[in-house]
């Protein structure tokens, strides 16, 4: 026996033209597994690695700061903040890509706090965000020619770029790596926060390690209540996946996570640009991969997914076979899907992604809607493939990991 039901939008979701409701079946039956899929093997593990990260021992009370519009009020909230992070304290803010999580990036103490609130390996280096270009030059052994051109066409903006650090920059940050990564946010409460604190802000995506970044305050709330001492709530980051990262130190600048500035955004500027393999090719390629991050399970939604890529009516279709032959054994199916085609699903729950036509607006939706999978405890998650050479590079990278590189080709 089968019932329907639409679901709409939930309160407090920020409605925008570009995203559409989804539909939600839901699905009663006898839950049977099907022995070839180790569905509760791996649920097991990732509930497993995030709980062990969640008990964390010495909560702290956050105090969740709103940033409502009132200019007298959120100048008040962004000092209390700033004074916060002056004073060794973690204050997670918005940015134009995800939320991050910061500290004082030049007290090696504060930096273990905040791999201690992520639970995240502390081999993997932080990025440290400034507010002026002046604050570049003490962080960094030498800025190359290349790097002006860089920063005077992206900075403020979604580009981490990777220089030689100097001295004052502690090995904690940057995993003990000679080098260090540098980012000026375009995002106003950021900048702000940043040169209010007058330090350079160590701040990894804020959440907890493993899920997916953070890019509404909800998200923030549920993974860092208890870790930080401040939450800076703001509206919904308009970019929605994590800067690129661009590594200048080799002669040809290679791109070790892609981004909203993209690869045909660099090519104009640098002429040449590598893009490292092991960003779209699974760790099975025994690649190894140039930043640390790259090498740890990310985005992961609790339930398994699967990629199914092809031509469009062999997607559906197989999406459509498989979301039946699961929801048969009365398991609960996720499927992540594009505007252009949500008509084609009548099964499972179906989250749209945004438009192909716009590919932004999937990169807005995309790790809300993967924790969105999670708040409606699916059993098992397909999404459609994306492909493409601007932003699609980006969304294509995050949502492979989150599959943990299980991909169909049809
Ligand atoms: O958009 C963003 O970049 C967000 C916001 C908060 O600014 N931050 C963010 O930080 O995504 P995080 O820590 O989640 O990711 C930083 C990435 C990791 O993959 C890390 O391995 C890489 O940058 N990284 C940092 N320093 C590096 C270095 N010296 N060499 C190579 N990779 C580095
Ligand atoms: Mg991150």
């Amino acid at each position: 026996m089968r019932s329907q039901k639409l679901v709409g939008a939930t309160s407090g979701r920020q409605e925008s033209k570009d995203r559409c409701p989804y539909l939600s079946v839901e699905v009663i039956g006898t839950a049977k597994l099907s022995p070839t899929e180790p569905l509760l093997n791996h649920r097991s593990t990732i509930v497993s690695q995030y709980k062990s990260t969640k008990g964390f021992d010495q909560m702290i009370n956050t105090k969740i700061l709103k940033i409502i519009g009132n200019k007298e009020e959120d100048e008040k909230n962004i000092e209390r903040a700033a004074q916060e992070l002056r004073q060794g304290g973690l204050v997670a803010f918005p940015t134009e890509t995800v939320y991050g999580l910061g500290g004082n990036g030049l007290d090696p103490l504060v930096v273990d706090k905040i791999y201690k609130a992520k639970g995240r390996p502390s081999d993997n280096p932080m990025i440290l965000h400034i507010s002026d270009i002046k604050d570049l030059a003490p962080l960094v052994l030498n800025i190359p020619p290349i790097a002006e051109k860089l920063i005077n066409k992206f900075w403020p903006g979604p580009l981490t770029l990777i220089f030689k650090k100097s001295s004052i920059v502690p090995e904690r940050v940057t995993g003990g790596l000679d080098t260090v990564a540098i980012r000026m946010p375009a995002h106003i409460i950021a900048n702000k926060l940043i040169k209010k604190a007058g330090l350079p802000i160590a701040a990894p995506s804020a959440n907890i390690s493993g899920k997916p970044s953070p890019t509404k305050g909800e998200h923030v709330i549920k993974d860092m209540m208890g870790r930080v001492e401040i939450i800076l709530e703001d509206k919904q980051s308009n970019i929605g996946l994590e800067s690129t990262v661009l590594d200048i130190t080799p002669p040809t600048p290679i791109i070790l996570r892609p981004g909203a500035i993209t690869y045909r955004d660099l090519k104009e500027i640098l002429g040449k640009v590598d893009i490292d393999r092991s960003i779209m090719e699974g760790k099975s390629q025994n690649l190894a991969p140039k930043s640390p991050g790259m090498k740890y399970t990310h985005y992961a939604p609790n339930a398994p997914m699967t990629i199914v890529q092809g031509t469009r009516w062999k997607v559906i279709e197989k999406i459509n076979e498989m979301a039946a032959e699961y929801i048969a054994q009365g398991r609960h199916v996720g499927i992540l899907v594009t505007q252009e085609n949500i008509e084609y699903y009548t099964r499972g729950t179906i989250m749209c992604a945004g438009s192909r036509d716009k590919p932004d607006t999937i990169a807005i939706n995309l790790f809300d809607l993967l924790r969105q999978f999670d708040e409606e405890n699916v059993d098992i998650i397909f999404a459609e493939g994306i492909e493409g050479e601007g932003i699609e590079m980006a969304i294509k990278n995050r949502m492979n990991k989150a599959a943990g590189h299980r991909i169909i080709c049809v």
